[in-house]
C-alpha cells in the first residue's frame, strides 16, 4: 500500500510514541507537514522534549514549537495547545532562532489555556526531581512537573493570566504563599518576564475554538505527540514519568478534541531495539541495572565519551568538558558532527561492539550507531531489545497502527531478539503492569532472530531481510498490531509503506 492510500480520505492524523520518547516521530510529522497537512498542533508537555527542525535549510533543534514552524511561510498554521506547559522565555528563545533565520511565524498560535512554566517551577523541579544520584527520577528540569503539580492543584499561571498584569501580579503573589520555600519576588518575576510576555501576546488565542472551526472546515490537521506513552502520568511506569498524558487521548484533550475524531492514529515503535532516558524500570535493558547506572552519571558518558572509549575517536575530553561548561554550543555542535561522520566511517568498530558477546557493549554500539543522546540534555538513551508485551499495552491504548523506526541501526547485528513474554518466577505473562516494582521483577522471555545486513536501499517490504520479516510479522501477532510503514534510513525517502 502506498502512502497516498494510507492517507486516502483522512483529515486528522496523530503522530504518537508507543514507548518512552525518542522514537523518531520528527521524521513522519516532518513529512506530513511539508507534503499533508494545513494545520499541525501539539498538546501535551513543554521543553522537555525536543526534535530537529530545518529552517531554510539549517538544522535547528526546538523543544516547543512543532516542526510546522518550518513551514509557515507556505501558510501552515502551528498550535501550541491548551495541555502544554511553556515557558516564556524558552518560548521567545526560539522565536529569536527563527528571527536570525529570516523565517516567518505569522501563523503560530498559542493557546491562551496552556500553563506558564515560572521560575519557581524549574528551581523546584532541579532540586527535587532531576538528580538520579539523588532520588529524583531524572527529570528534564525544565520545570514541567512543578508546573503541572500547580494545574492540578488549581493554582497553575496560565499564559491567558500573564496577559494581564493585576491577574498575574495577584497569582504571583498567591504562588508565594504556596511555595514558602522559594524566595519569590513579585515585581521582579514581573518585571523579568515582561518583555516576553509583550513577545507573545500577539499569538495567543482560544486555540481550541480554532481546532473546531479547522476540523469544521475539513483542513488537515496533524497532532504532533510528545514523549511517550510508557512516560505518560495516566499510563506509564508508575512515578517513572513525565507529568502530562502523552497518549493518544491525552494528546486530543491537549488540543481540545476527541481522540475520535483522529482518523489515523499512528504509534510509533523502535524496532528491534528501543531507548529509555532518566530513572524507571526497563525490563528488556542490556546489561540491566550496570547500564542504568552508567546512563544515570548522564553527561558523564555522553557521545563524546564514547566515541573516544569504546570507538578510539581521538578527542580531548578535557576540552569537550571545558567548552560545555562554558557552553559553546558552536563548538559542541561542530565536534558533535565530527562524532557522527567518525562513526559512520568506522562502522566496522560498530559491528565488532555489537558481536563481541558484551552485553553492555552492544548497548553502547546501538547507542553510537543510531545517536541515542538526547536533544534537550545530552544524556546517554539507555537501550535494550524493542519489547512486545509494552507495545501490546500501548496497541491497547494508541490503536493498532504502528509505525517501525531505526530499524537500519542494527545494520550487522549477528543476531538480534525481541521480548514476547515477561517470565516472573515460574509464571509467564503477556501482561505489562504500569507498577514499577513488579516491572523490575520481570525476566524477559526473548525471540531470537538472524541479524541483518544493510537494508537502507530496500524499498519495497518483500525485499527485506527474511528473519526481520519474521520478526515484524510475529511483532504484528503478541501486539495485535498493524506495521503499515517501516522506516530504514533517516531521510525521507528511507521509508516503506506497506
Ligand atoms: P520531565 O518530563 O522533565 O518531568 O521528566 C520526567 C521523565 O520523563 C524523565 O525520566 C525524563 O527523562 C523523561 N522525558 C521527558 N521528556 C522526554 C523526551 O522528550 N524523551 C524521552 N524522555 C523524556
Amino acid at each position: 500500500m502506498g502512502i497516498d492510500k494510507l492517507l486516502d480520505g483522512v483529515k486528522t492524523i496523530a503522530v504518537v510514541c508507543n514507548q518512552w520518547g525518542d522514537t523518531g516521530k520528527g521524521k513522519f510529522t516532518d513529512y506530513l507537514t511539508a507534503d499533508w497537512a494545513d494545520v499541525i498542533a501539539r498538546g501535551t508537555g513543554g521543553n522537555n522534549a525536543g526534535h530537529t527542525v530545518v529552517v531554510n535549510g539549517k538544522e535547528k533543534v526546538f523543544h516547543l514549537l512543532p516542526t510546522g514552524i518550518a513551514h509557515d511561510s507556505a501558510g501552515k498554521i502551528t498550535i501550541l495547545g491548551n495541555g502544554m506547559v511553556i515557558d516564556p522565555l524558552a518560548l521567545v528563545a526560539e522565536i529569536d532562532e527563527l528571527n536570525r533565520e529570516c523565517a516567518t511565524y505569522n501563523n503560530l498560535m498559542i493557546s491562551k489555556d496552556a500553563h506558564a512554566i515560572m521560575p519557581w517551577h524549574i528551581a523546584t523541579d532541579r532540586a527535587k526531581y532531576q538528580s538520579q544520584s539523588d532520588g529524583g527520577i531524572g527529570s528534564t528540569g525544565k520545570g514541567i512537573g512543578p508546573c503541572y503539580e500547580d494545574k492540578i492543584g488549581r493554582r497553575g499561571i496560565t499564559i491567558g493570566h500573564l496577559l494581564n498584569r493585576d491577574v498575574l501580579a495577584e497569582k504571583i503573589k498567591r504562588a508565594k504563599e504556596t511555595h514558602p520555600e522559594q524566595q519569590i519576588d513579585v515585581e521582579k518575576v514581573i518585571s523579568d518576564l515582561t518583555p516576553a510576555i509583550e513577545r507573545i501576546t500577539p499569538f495567543v488565542r482560544d486555540t481550541v475554538n480554532e481546532m473546531h472551526d479547522f476540523i469544521r472546515a475539513g483542513r488537515h490537521v496533524l497532532l504532533e505527540g510528545a514523549q511517550g506513552l510508557l512516560l505518560s502520568i495516566e499510563h506509564g511506569t508508575d512515578r517513572y514519568v513525565t507529568s502530562s498524558d502523552c497518549s493518544l487521548n491525552g494528546t486530543a484533550s491537549g488540543v481540545g478534541i476527541s481522540a475520535k475524531a483522529i482518523d489515523l492514529p499512528l504509534g510509533i515503535v523502535k524496532f528491534p531495539f528501543m531507548t529509555r532516558v532518566g530513572a524507571g524500570p526497563f525490563p528488556t535493558e542490556f546489561a540491566g541495572r550496570d547500564q542504568e547506572d552508567y546512563c544515570a552519571e548522564g553527561l558523564k558518558h555522553d557521545i563524546f565519551y564514547e566515541a573516544k572509549v569504546y570507538l578510539g575517536m581521538p578527542l580531548d575530553l578535557a576540552e569537550v568538558r571545558g567548552a560545555q561548561q562554558k557552553r559553546n554550543r558552536t563548538f559542541l555542535e561542530s565536534l558533535e558532527r565530527e562524532v557522527k561522520s567518525y562513526i559512520a566511517q568506522h562502522r566496522d568498530k560498530i559491528v565488532d561492539l555489537f558481536n563481541n558477546g558484551s552485553e553492555f557493549e552492544q548497548g553502547v554500539a546501538i547507542r553510537l550507531a543510531a545517536g541515542e543522546y538526547g536533544t534537550t540534555t545530552g544524556r546517554p538513551r539507555r537501550t535494550g531489545w524493542t519489547d512486545a508485551v509494552a507495545a501490546r499495552y500501548a496497541v491497547g491504548i494508541n490503536g493498532p497502527k504502528l509505525i517501525l523506526t531505526k530499524v537500519d541501526a542494527l545494520a550487522g547485528m549477528r543476531e538480534f531478539n525481541i521480548t514476547c513474554e515477561y517470565a516472573i518466577g515460574e509464571h509467564v505473562t503477556s501482561e505489562f503492569s504500569r507498577e514499577s516494582g513488579s516491572l523490575r521483577q520481570v525476566q524477559p522471555v526473548n525471540i531470537t532472530y538472524n541479524g541483518y545486513g544493510e537494508i537502507r536501499d530496500i524499498r519495497d517490504y518483500d525485499n527485506l531481510p527474511r528473519s526481520l520479516r519474521r520478526a515484524i510479522s510475529d511483532f504484528e501477532h503478541l501486539t495485535g498490531g498493524e506495521v503499515v510503514i517501516v522506516s530504514v534510513g533517516p531521510d525521507r525517502d528511507e521509508t516503506i509503506v506497506r
